[in-house]
């Protein structure tokens, strides 16, 4: 195993300091290290931020391997920063049983370029009927700690009850996509403004907010865990708000583009804007950027949705929602955020890697730490060329867009997985 020495680097935004990797670790930190068997890199400049950890990425295999594969997400990660994803489970076959998750778990050892650690469907083909084996995904060799039916609400309340019930044993959490399916009938995009001018059927804000403050109070009543995916709204902040500060074991997760983009990009009817949730207003990014801020929205993830050419270049209402996320995220984050390296490690590795229990992750640089992390320049600014991007599919709104920062290099367990902005395999 090769050793690396990493000169004159700031760790999460302190002074500069050395780091000597080997082993798989952070062996030692400080001024003026040597090590004559390393390859040494020159850090000066540069952050290194624990591996950032996402907590909600489609990988699309097994079923959709045109759109993406478990070793190209990967490689999207691994250049976009990540150490660990965590992989949806509308896969098709859907990642309801033991099989699907540990197929997932393995493809994801055998790419080797971040942790993929498989989500599992909270109900039987995400169909909202019958809860999946939850038992048996999570005793599996997959682990399985975090059930969604992301893509699809789990409605039904006594379901939802039933699955926090479970999960509760192994103190595992239920992520919900919060969307009350009888609210959002034929929606093309948000209910506002724009959608009455633009005549496409909306997506009122309340068909989230309703089923948040349903669950929170499901999770109190049953003492488990619950994780919010995307949050999208002003009123899903208060709510969340509301339930943190009653103590409800609540955690909640913003995506890049709802920190950044509105639903006046609707008015382009260029469905690389399509997503769901859909792009709220201006005043719902402002709400979600002060509650990424203080803390009632924990994470950043990504929502890695990526799409084949023909879901997503078609009109507007066949196009299917989502966009790419993992390659742009912590350009995003760094416009949105400034250099708030301690906020950024926070709410993109730390706290995700707590949320989904992903021991070796989300610590920083410092000796006898298992080295997952990742070297930014933030004084670099780059254009976003979709063609050039490692995922197999296309469909990032941030086409030809400069964004700050460049991930210049990614260790997974000492190897480099990404070395001068390029994956290493
Ligand atoms: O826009 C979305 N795309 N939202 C989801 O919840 C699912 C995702 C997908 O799988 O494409």
């Amino acid at each position: 195993m090769t050793a690396y020495l990493i000169k004159s680097v700031s760790v999460v935004g302190a002074a500069p300091t050395d780091l000597l990797i080997r082993d798989g670790v952070v062996a030692e930190t400080g001024a003026g290290l040597t090590a004559p068997d390393a390859t040494v890199l020159d850090g000066t400049g540069l952050v290194a931020l624990p591996g950032l950890v996402d907590l909600h990425t489609h990988l699309r295999e097994p079923g959709r391997e045109d759109a993406e594969t478990v070793e190209s997400g990967s490689r999207a990660a691994a250049l976009g920063g990540y150490t660990a994803v965590c992989a949806m489970a509308n896969t098709s076959p859907v990642a309801d049983t033991a099989g699907v998750v540990e197929q997932v778990w393995r493809l994801g050892r055998e790419a080797g370029l971040v942790d993929v650690q498989p989500i599992g469907a909270v109900t039987v083909g995400l169909a909202g009927g019958q809860l999946a084996e939850l038992g048996a995904m999570a005793d599996s060799a997959a682990r399985v700690r975090i059930f969604s039916d992301d893509g699809h609400c789990v409605a039904d309340p006594k379901l939802m009850r039933r699955a926090l019930e479970y999960v509760k044993a192994f103190d595992g959490v239920i992520a919900q996509h919060a969307e009350e399916p009888r609210l959002t009938e034929g929606a093309q995009m948000h209910e506002g403004e724009v959608s009455t001018r633009l005549g496409l059927t909306g997506w009122p804000a309340v068909a989230e907010e309703a089923i948040i403050a349903r669950d929170v109070l499901l999770a109190e009543h049953v003492g488990s865990r619950l994780h919010v995916c995307h949050v999208s709204t002003a009123g899903s902040v208060e709510v969340l708000r509301h339930a943190k500060a009653r103590g409800v074991k609540v955690t909640a997760e913003v995506t890049p583009h709802h920190l950044l983009l509105t639903d006046a990009k609707a008015e382009t009817y260029d469905p690389v804007y399509k997503v769901n949730p859909p792009l709220r207003t201006a005043t719902d990014v402002a709400a979600l950027r002060a509650a990424l801020a203080e803390g009632v929205i924990d994470i950043i993830a990504t929502d890695h949705a990526p799409h084949a050419v023909e879901d997503k270049e078609c009109e507007w209402a066949y196009a299917r929602p989502g966009m790419l996320g993992l390659e742009t995220a912590l350009s995003i984050a760094l416009d949105v955020l400034g250099p708030q390296w301690d906020l950024i490690a926070e709410r993109m590795s730390r706290a995700p890697a707590r949320i989904a229990g992903l021991d070796g992750h989300g610590a920083d640089a410092a000796p006898g730490v298992p080295a997952n992390l990742t070297l930014v320049d933030p004084a670099a600014r780059r254009t976003i060329e979709p063609a050039e991007l490692a995922s197999r599919s296309r469909n990032t709104p941030y086409a030809r867009m400069t964004l700050p920062g460049r991930i210049v290099a990614t260790f997974l367990r000492g190897e480099p997985t990404v070395l001068d902005g390029k994956a290493t395999k």
